[in-house]
Parts: structure tokens; sequence; C-alpha cells
């Protein structure tokens, strides 16, 4: 895993550094897109460039992570929703080239097992995007998820419903306790992971991100096993590395053929 400490908006840049070269190498690229705060400064990078430098996704797919099961089609903060108006809406990404596990069905199960098919019959995820959480989430894999997990129905915890009230008026009951997610072992298909962490709220999670023991407890820890990981996290979001220091001197002497 790389971790690369900077300042949040140079990480925003960074990513989408990053999905820039893959789309531009691969027009028929396949992202993969997650909600929340985390990535929106880097899907503001993208839509500048789409714009100012004809940065095209009309020939890419994108997969979200994750869905709040049984809120109308409509609800602002249904995550289809939500990431067309953060970005893909802003590009020119046909909407029928996005695709999120389908957490209106009558059969769940079936829904959650039609959407690893449409992945895998895609040829996979080139660059995932992701944000953690504070309790060390990716998707909506809460602790205790399998580190083998596949898309499935999860039960969000108290903290991640109260840490999403405010996508709902801050009304914490209005948020749906239940979730489709990609498991872990989706996340982990993915040919490159680009992890994005701002704020002190994350430095537990990062720590065990990067530095913890491999555990269902923290689950972004199963990360460690993936050979193409980018952290791109800020000071305080990597107050709690113990080799921080490291970190920054491997970043600052990077040789210059060596990208993210
Ligand atoms: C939600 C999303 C996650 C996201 C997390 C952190 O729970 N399902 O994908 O990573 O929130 O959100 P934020 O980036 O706003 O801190």
């Amino acid at each position: 895993m790389e971790v690369v400490i900077r300042p949040a908006p140079e990480l925003a840049t960074l990513a989408a550094d990053i999905v820039e070269a893959a789309v531009r190498a691969d027009p028929a690229s396949v992202l993969g897109l997650a909600t929340g705060s985390s990535p929106l400064a880097a899907y503001n990078a993208l839509v500048r460039r789409h714009h100012e430098n004809g940065l095209s996704f009309a020939g890419c797919r994108a997969f979200m992570l994750d869905e709040y099961v049984g809120l109308p089609l409509d609800h602002p903060a249904r995550y289809a929703n939500v990431i067309r108006e953060a970005f893909t809406a802003r590009v020119d990404f046909r909407d029928s080239k996005i695709h999120g596990p389908d957490a209106n069905a009558d059969d769940l199960p079936a829904a959650c097992a039609a959407y690893e098919r449409l992945i895998a019959q895609s040829g996979g995820v080139d660059i995932q995007i992701v944000g953690i959480g504070a309790d060390g989430h990716i998707g909506f894999n809460e602790p205790g998820s399998s580190l083998g997990s596949r898309t499935r129905l999860k039960t969000l915890t108290g903290q991640t419903l109260a840490d999403n009230a405010r996508f709902f008026g801050g009304d914490v009951s209005a948020v749906p306790r239940h979730c489709l997610t990609q498991g872990l072992a989706t996340i982990m298909s993915a040919r490159h992971v680009v992890l994005l962490a701002v704020g002190q709220s994350k430095a537990e999670a990062v720590h065990q991100l990067a530095e913890g023991a491999v555990s269902a407890r923290w689950p972004a820890s199963v990360l460690q096993h993936h050979p193409h990981v980018t952290a791109l996290v800020d000071e305080p979001a990597a107050s709690m590395l113990e080799l921080a220091g490291y970190y920054r001197e491997t970043y600052a002497a990077k040789p210059p053929w060596q990208r993210l």
C-alpha cells in the first residue's frame, strides 16, 4: 500500500490524475465510484478536466459501491442520485453505463448476485475510488464483515447512521438501517484501489487500514492484501500513523518514472 500524505486539495488532484491517466489510456475504462464527501473534490477536478481539456467518459462504465435499501427512486440521498449530481451528469458519462446494486428489488439476494455477475461480465473494475468510514468501513462493509464477502445486504451501525444523518436533514431515524454493498472481496477484485481520507475523524481508521492487524474489526485493513492500493490522506487523517515519516520520505524520493 502506498500512503501519500498531502494537503486535501492536492489529494483530489492526485486522484483525478490517476483516473485521467486510466481513461486516456483506455477510453472504455471501468470505474468504481464512491459516494460520501471524501471523493467530491476529485470529482470536481475531473469535471473541470472534462470541460477544459476534453477528458471524455463517454466510453466508460461505472459501478457504484453501495446503495440504501428501500429509498424512493427520486430520493436525493439515494446513492444513484447522489453520484449523478456529484459527478456523472456533469460530464458525458452515459446513464445507461452507470450501475449500482438494485436496492429496491423484491429479491435482494438475487439482485446482489446479478450485480456481481454484471461487474464480472464488464471485465472487472479498473480504478476503484473509495472513502473510509470512521469505523474503518469501506463501501458499507461495517466491522465484522467477512473479508471474503461479495455484494450483499448489511445492517448499518449506529455510528454510520449518525454520521450519515446529515444527508437526511439531520434525522437519524430517516436513515435506512439496511443497505446493499459490494463486499470486501468484490472491492479487492478491482485492479487499483484509490482510497481518500480527509480529517481527524478518520485518523484511527487510517492507522488501522495501513498498520493494524488485518481484521474484520477494521474492514479496510483487508486492503493490505491488495497489490495496488494508493491511500491518499491529509495531515489530520495521517495523525495516528506510526510510519508517517517513512511514507513522507518515500513519496518525496519517488522516482520520476514511477507513477501512483
Ligand atoms: C458512507 C459511504 C462510504 C463512505 C463513507 C465515508 O458510509 N457508504 O462509501 O466512504 O460514508 O463518508 P465521507 O467520505 O463523507 O466521510
